[in-house]
């Protein structure tokens, strides 16, 4: 019985619904998501109206229209006039609400006062879309908050970081670091839209740039061998200043990165499956990035663990050993990490364990299948990983040693 059955107007109003046997009504529903993600140039001139389409606002008419914008403090010292303006110009009465981003901050206590200043703000259930914009961290937080806030609220994303605008400020899971734990506490709960301009990169330091990086070398490396490529082609010219421009290499880099990301993310939003290739380099990276001091960015972890992984797949032949270099090179090349002092032996296997945990008992590794393909492990062995570490460590001493040459 289910339970269009059970209240069907066409039963008899006498039938009796209790029996004397147990009794199971079966609820089945499906949430239907959709969202756009979009490349805007210029997002901030007040003459492009995809900002205030995007907060449900079609003309700059006098009727002030409230909205709550939950904004990195960085990103609001850089662009906080530029954002008055906008806002001003189409007649938004905004509420501030600004934001630490850095991973100290992306705790329960953040998410908290984001729900808090949405209260203040009055906001309404579903017709006054809060706006997030800054990096991971407080595009995350916004996302937790608008997950609990009255069950959920809408909201917008604006990504400002690299990470944000390739990884993620584009998917649906939200989330804060809680006991030790990265990202314990969390929801996935799909924004409205996400809205990318990336002349916000300009101003982001090369070390967060690299860390972007990271996650587009996963993309290059399980994926797209042509965006490989591409990196490959450009890898010493990944800057600020070129992230920023309209250089067209860096625009299909862009392109490629996001369009990569959303295929894989679109048909497993909820991670029914766990084996998921844009894992790659995040098997051993948790507890590196738990552990590490000084604190290592996210993407930094993941280039060590990719580069790991690099040697795991050369060890199985999944790799040539002309791709194996190339690969490493480019991590390299790229401004990032290839070992790190405590990726040893011992954490690699405990990291590996709360990893099985992670993906419900088994290893579900990703590995490159060629440059620009993935398949699945199970079966990784002590042996393996030990190999792996000492032909790392061999890539690590010819870099040293180039460098001091
Ligand atoms: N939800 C997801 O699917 C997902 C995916 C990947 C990463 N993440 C999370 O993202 C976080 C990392 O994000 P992140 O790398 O963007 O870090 P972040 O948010 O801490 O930003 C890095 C720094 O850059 C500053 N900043 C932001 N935009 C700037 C700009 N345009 N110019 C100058 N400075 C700017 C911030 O104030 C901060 O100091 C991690 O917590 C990670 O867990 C989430
Ligand atoms: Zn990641």
């Amino acid at each position: 019985m289910n339970i269009q059955t059970l209240y069907s107007t066409s039963a008899p109003l006498h039938t009796p619904l209790a029996k004397h046997s147990d009794i199971t009504w079966r609820m089945h529903a499906t949430q239907d998501v959709k969202y756009n993600v979009s490349i805007v140039n210029g997002l901030l001139n007040p003459e492009n109206s995809s900002l205030a389409n995007a907060c449900g606002k079609y003309n700059n008419n006098n009727d002030k229209t409230k909205r709550l914008v939950v904004i990195d403090s960085m990103v609001f010292d850089l662009y906080g006039d530029k954002l008055k303006i906008y806002f001003g110009s189409w007649n938004f009465d905004i509420s501030w609400k600004i934001l630490s981003g850095d991973e100290i901050n992306k705790n329960m206590e953040s998410a908290i006062e984001v729900t808090k200043s949405m209260a203040d703000a009055g906001l309404l259930r579903r017709g006054e879309v809060v706006v997030g914009i800054g990096g991971g961290v407080l595009l995350d937080v916004v996302g937790f908050a608008s997950s609990l806030y009255r069950r959920g609220v809408p909201y917008i994303r604006i990504p400002t970081t690299l990470m944000g605008q390739i990884d993620a400020g584009i998917g649906i899971k939200t989330g804060v670091n809680h006991g030790d734990h990265k990202n314990r506490l969390g929801s996935y709960f799909a924004p409205s839209s996400a809205l990318i301009d990336t002349s916000f990169l300009g101003s982001l330091n090369q070390r967060h740039i690299s860390n972007g990086v990271a996650e587009i070398i996963k993309m290059a490396l399980i994926k797209d061998r042509a965006l490989f490529e591409l990196l490959d082609s450009i890898s010493s010219h990944l800057t600020p200043g070129a992230f920023a421009s309209d250089d067209l290499t860096i625009r299909e880099i862009m392109s490629r990165a996001i369009a990569g990301m959303l295929a894989e993310l679109e048909p497993n939003l909820w991670e029914a499956e766990l084996a998921r290739c844009v894992d790659y380099g995040h098997t051993f990276s948790p507890s590196l990035e738990l552990l590490a001091t000084p604190t290592l960015l996210h993407g930094e972890a993941v280039a060590v663990d990719m580069a790991l992984c690099v040697a795991l797949a050369k060890g199985r032949a999944l790799l040539t050993d002309e791709e194996a270099d190339r690969a490493i090179a480019l991590i390299g090349k790229s401004g990032l990490p290839i070992t790190h002092p405590i990726f040893e032996q011992d954490l690699l296997e405990k990291a590996l364990a709360d990893t099985v945990k992670h993906r419900d008992g088994l290893q579900r590794i990703p590995l490159t299948n060629g440059i620009g393909a993935a398949t699945f492990v199970n079966d990784l062995t002590s042996g393996e990983l030990t190999k792996a570490l000492d032909f790392i460590a061999e890539r690590q001493h010819l870099r040293e040693q180039a460098t001091v040459l």
